[in-house]
């Protein structure tokens, strides 16, 4: 069985399957070997009929409701002790065309200082929907699955454990829509699609409508048999000021609230982030106070809402902080700092047992020449910058690489040992999103040169990237943006987490693949999105490789995305497992024939 379906698949998909496969065999540089012999076939006639080949197939909804046996957290009628006193709690109300009437303000966070806040963001679309759309069933045709692929697609019998996170992932900004709704202040990526930035075509005003629509958006992973969805929280939704001391707004309180009672009401475990990139200006203005803030946003967060999840993440991809939030590298320590903050609040002080981690950026830097040994300090190097910097202290109690801190130049400095003692050991787990591999070589002045010299572009990590071989093959099939589908890298991305850093297990927090001029094409051709369900699925064989073979402790997987949504002013980078029809008024939402691949891959792998 094994055998057949893999001629089948090398006819499928050629070149690409050649590495899944040396992955897989037992011995890991050598290719398959096809053993048949060729009997020769008894050709013969008869009479033709035809086969019946595409039967209809409905997708396993989840049982519903959920309901933990103990809660993750005290309730908040107990919880809310812990809330700073004196905290106003309100809502706000977007008007553009106030006016500062000196006479009637109240306060420096009034109603006409919320509109000062966005003085300087305006957008060219309104949101089109104002207040929650109630949900309403999935049609059974949308719930049909895709001509079936299970011969091409078949495994070998390698299982993930019952508990096994699997699930999608999004994030609030992306979104959601409806900036100015509902009391929530902005973030820094506000402008991002404002009149002000000259790009009305990615508004991310309106989004995917997420806000209203996010009870419809539940009840479809729900019917797909999704079982944990990863969402954020938008901290000027919850504190529109941004700041420690300032207002809180009731009414992100309340949709927050609902959306995780949704999920537990269909059945879908709500997986929580804190931040997603979203920073409110005033915070970014006073990042030396990060840790007063953020803590003045979680507890809010956390005392009402930490009872009913199971898994926290504090911050997305710190190190895509480093230039866009900051310009030093500094504020990576900043971070990490106010990240153990409220590690240390929730399980000592709140006591809370949920899992809590942060999730990293890493598309894995292999050495160009892996026989050359600058090709593998640069490679080593690269990886140091983007997750040495706070892998070493959270998880090995270790200082910051001595390379990031010998940097001619980098503006950031050694931990204190009260730092590192504080930072030890505060996550349960490692997350990671990697997307994709690639290559590293020295900076062409060599690593020393560049080093010292802050003005070279390739400062401070002085690594040359591509995902060209040495021998002028690409690593794998390109997207419409960065990522590859290369999943002969998977298993030296975790085995370079897992014994670099020793965590207690690994998250595969995002994971996705954006096919090359995906939007231009027809909705039946983005839906019939084999690409991406070749790129799940290479991957995900290659996690269970590393499970069963390398002894590595992948602890789940979550697919980005949820939908199609702003890759941060973009919406032709569709990495979603599901499509968004934003022109049609109802944002009306299509599940790709990848989600039920996707979904096919755990249900024939969890054991059960
Ligand atoms: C927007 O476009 C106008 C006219 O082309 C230009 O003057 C202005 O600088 C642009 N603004 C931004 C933020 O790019
Ligand atoms: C921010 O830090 C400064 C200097 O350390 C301090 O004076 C100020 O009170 C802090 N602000 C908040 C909100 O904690
Ligand atoms: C952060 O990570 C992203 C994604 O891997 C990468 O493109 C970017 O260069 C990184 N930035 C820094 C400063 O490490
Ligand atoms: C190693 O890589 C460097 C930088 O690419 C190159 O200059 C050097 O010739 C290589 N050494 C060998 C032995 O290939
Ligand atoms: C980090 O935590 C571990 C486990 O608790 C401990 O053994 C180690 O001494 C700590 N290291 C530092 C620098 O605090
Ligand atoms: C680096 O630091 C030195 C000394 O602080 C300074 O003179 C130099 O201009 C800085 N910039 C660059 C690009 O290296
Ligand atoms: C530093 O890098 C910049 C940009 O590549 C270059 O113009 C400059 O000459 C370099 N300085 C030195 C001392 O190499
Ligand atoms: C997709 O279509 C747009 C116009 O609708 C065009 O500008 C763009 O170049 C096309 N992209 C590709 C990759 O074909
Ligand atoms: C979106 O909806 C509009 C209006 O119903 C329709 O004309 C268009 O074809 C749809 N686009 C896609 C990609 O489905």
């Amino acid at each position: 069985m094994f055998l057949k379906s893999t001629i089948l698949t090398t006819i499928l998909v050629g070149g690409q399957l050649g590495g899944a496969l040396v992955a897989q065999s037992s011995s890991p540089h050598a290719p398959p070997t096809l053993t048949t012999s060729f009997d020769t076939p008894a050709y013969r006639y008869s009479s033709f009929s035809y086969t019946q080949l595409s039967s209809n197939r409905y997708a396993t909804p989840l049982s519903s409701p959920i309901s933990f046996s103990t809660p993750y957290a005290p309730p908040f009628s107990e919880a809310s002790t812990l809330l700073p006193s004196g905290v106003t709690y309100t809502t706000y109300s977007f008007n553009p065309t106030a006016t500062a009437a000196s006479a009637s303000r109240t306060g420096e966070y009034d109603q006409q200082a919320y509109n000062n806040l966005w003085t300087s963001l305006s957008y060219t679309a309104s949101p089109p929907f104002t207040t929650t759309v109630s949900p309403t069933p999935v049609p059974s045709d949308d719930l049909l699955f895709p001509p079936a692929l299970t011969p091409y697609l078949a495994n070998p019998d390698k299982k993930l454990p019952p508990d096994f996170i699997w699930g999608v992932a999004g994030s609030a900004w992306q979104i959601e829509g409806s900036l100015q709704l509902e009391g929530r202040g902005p973030s820094i990526l506000d402008t991002i699609g404002s009149i002000q930035a000259n790009s009305s075509a990615s508004d991310a005003n309106v989004a995917t409508m997420n806000y209203y629509l996010y009870k419809q958006d539940i009840a479809r992973l729900a019917a797909l048999g999704v079982p944990y969805y990863s969402f954020s929280i938008a901290w000027s939704r919850i504190v529109p000021f941004g700041v420690a001391g300032s207002p809180v707004n009731s009414e992100g309180l309340a949709h927050y609230d609902d959306l995780i009672n949704t999920c537990l009401e269909y059945g879908v475990t709500p997986i929580v982030t804190l931040v997603h990139a979203d920073y409110p200006p005033s915070v970014v203005a006073d990042m030396g106070n990060l840790t007063t803030h953020y803590l003045y946003f979680a507890k809010q967060v956390m005392t009402r809402f930490a009872d009913r999840v199971p898994y926290w993440v504090t911050f997305n991809e710190p190190n895509i902080s480093v230039g866009s939030v900051a310009k030093s590298y500094s504020i990576l320590k900043d971070i990490l700092l106010a990240h153990a903050a409220v590690y240390r609040w929730y399980k000592e002080t709140l006591g809370g047992t949920a899992q809590i981690t942060l999730k990293f950026a890493n598309n894995l830097a292999l050495p160009l020449d892996p026989t050359n040994s600058t090709h593998l300090a640069s490679a080593v190097r690269y990886q140091n910058f983007i997750l040495g910097i706070m892998g070493n202290p959270l998880l090995l109690g270790e200082q910051i690489p001595s390379e990031v801190l010998t940097t001619p130049n980098i503006t950031l400095s050694a931990l204190t040992d009260a730092e590192l003692a504080a930072v030890n050991g505060t996550v349960d787990f490692i997350s990671i999103d990697p997307y994709t591999a690639q290559f590293a070589s020295p900076a062409p002045e060599g690593i020393e040169a560049c080093s010292a010299n802050a003005s070279n572009a390739l400062w401070p990590s002085c690594a040359t990237l591509t995902n060209v071989q040495a021998n002028g093959w690409l690593m794998g099939e390109a997207s419409n943006d960065y990522a590859y589908i290369a999943p002969q890298y998977v298993r030296q991305q975790l085995g370079y987490l897992w014994n670099t850093f020793r965590p207690k297990g690994i998250l595969v927090a995002e994971f996705g693949f954006n096919p090359f001029a995906d939007a231009n094409r027809s909705l039946n051709a983005q839906r019939y999105d084999l690409e991406r369900t070749l790129y799940y699925h290479f991957f995900l064989r290659e996690v269970l490789t590393a499970i069963h073979e390398d002894g590595i402790n992948v602890v789940g997987a979550l697919a980005w995305s949820v939908l199609d949504n702003d890759e941060f002013g973009s919406y032709a980078n569709m990495y979603g497992l599901q499509t968004v029809n934003r022109t049609d008024g109802r944002f009306e939402r299509h599940y790709k024939r990848s989600f039920f691949d996707y979904v096919d891959f755990f249900h024939h792998h969890i054991e059960s």
